[in-house]
């Protein structure tokens, strides 16, 4: 065993002088102290207690004092690291109480006031299913046009072909703005866009125009004098009438389920030529107006849904007129189209069981509520 050695060099390691020592410690104390919150104690710590901190760089000293004096700056060392410990600690809890005690003030919620009442709204189902409706069309590669819902009497009649005598004209189903003589009208259907697309738009042509219509009916249970109405128009190189029955069998089964068709009658419309006017099938009972009983499969019984009627009408479709071809100048022996109108309160009523077309108009939000989840 070596004598006790005191003969090392005090210059070599300073660092582990008592006054050093004291000195740093109290650096670090008094640093500890003026950190006034959590973020600006985490820099302290590291500043005063990391590897770099000049207790620890006095800490690593240590190893090269001659083995006599290990033990008492050892010793030194490990009080004023462990008086800086507890400062820290001290300072670290004092500090969170500090911070508790604000977000308690800061962040308090008074369960006694009273909450905003107003109850959630929804959106209208003839919104969401306009807005569907333009969707399945989007998906096929058409646009949406618009049109305004003051009309002149040019677009809303003249260029699709409604002559002045047309029953259609007389004041019994259109809203004529004051003064008559200026030709303007509530527009009666939306097909005035398909004169508006046609001229406003290159070649070939494919859009849809959802929108609002008037005509002078009364408000009854299937009757409104505003409703709404989703026009269509495809005009391009070979258009064929196979193209628009495709066309709205794809729409009826995109809405109601794979395979449900529409069937067509023949109809007139100055506009189209050939015309017809389609129904939807029931996707229900299919077009049988009737079901089978669940309980006893030999019977049937009326189809709710279609109220047993198989088929729901629709709209009016057909062949655009060359005549409204050439109205918009575009030439018919180049071009043909197919052109189709919808009712969009009939779908709702239809789609979504909505028996009494006042309840559509009536703008109470209980009606609206239950559809709240389509969007
Ligand atoms: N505009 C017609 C109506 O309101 C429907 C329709 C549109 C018919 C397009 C044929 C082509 O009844």
């Amino acid at each position: 065993m070596s004598a006790p050695n005191s003969s090392f060099d005090p210059v070599e390691v300073s660092a582990l002088q008592p006054e050093a020592i004291a000195q740093a410690l109290n650096d670090a104390l008094e640093a500890i102290g003026a950190a006034v919150d959590l973020d600006q104690l985490r820099a302290v710590r590291t500043q005063v207690a990391g590897d770099r901190s000049p207790l620890a760089l006095a800490n690593r000293e240590i190893g090269a004092l001659p083995p006599a004096a290990k033990a008492e700056a050892g010793k030194r060392v490990g009080e004023a690291r462990g008086r800086l410990n507890a400062a820290l600690t001290a300072r670290q809890s004092a500090l969170e109480e500090e911070r508790d005690a604000r977000v308690l003030i800061t962040e308090a919620v008074d369960v006694t006031l009273p909450t905003a009442r107003r109850p959630r709204g929804a959106r209208h189902p003839l919104t969401t299913t306009q807005e569907y409706l333009a969707d399945v069309f989007v998906a096929m590669g058409y646009e949406i046009a618009e049109g305004p819902e003051i009309e002149t009497e040019w677009f809303n009649f003249d260029a699709l072909n409604i002559g002045p005598d047309h029953p259609a004209r007389s004041m019994m189903d259109t809203f004529f703005i004051d003064p008559p003589e200026q030709g303007l009208v509530l527009r009666t259907h939306t097909s005035p866009t398909q004169i508006r697309a046609l001229m406003g738009r290159e070649l070939p042509v494919y859009v849809v125009h959802p929108g609002r219509v008037f005509r002078t009916d009364e408000l009854d249970a299937t009757h409104t004098p505003v409703f709404h109405q989703i026009e269509g128009l495809a005009v391009d190189e070979g258009i064929t009438m196979a193209h628009l029955k495709g066309t709205l069998d794809h729409l009826a089964s995109t809405l109601f389920g794979a395979g449900t068709l529409t069937r067509w009658r023949p109809s007139y419309f100055p506009f189209t030529e050939p015309s017809a006017e389609f129904d939807l099938q029931c996707f229900v009972c299919r077009g049988n107006s009737v079901i089978r009983n669940a309980a006893d499969p030999d019977f049937f019984g009326p189809c709710r849904t279609c109220r047993s009627e198989g088929w729901i009408e629709w709209g009016g479709c057909g062949m655009v007129n060359p005549r409204v071809l050439v109205a918009c100048g575009v030439d018919p022996e180049r071009y043909s189209g197919f052109a189709f109108g919808m009712g969009i309160e009939r779908t709702v009523m239809f789609r979504n069981n909505a028996e009494d077309m006042r309840d559509m108009v009536e703008g109470d939000v209980r009606f609206s509520l239950p559809f709240g989840a389509d969007s």
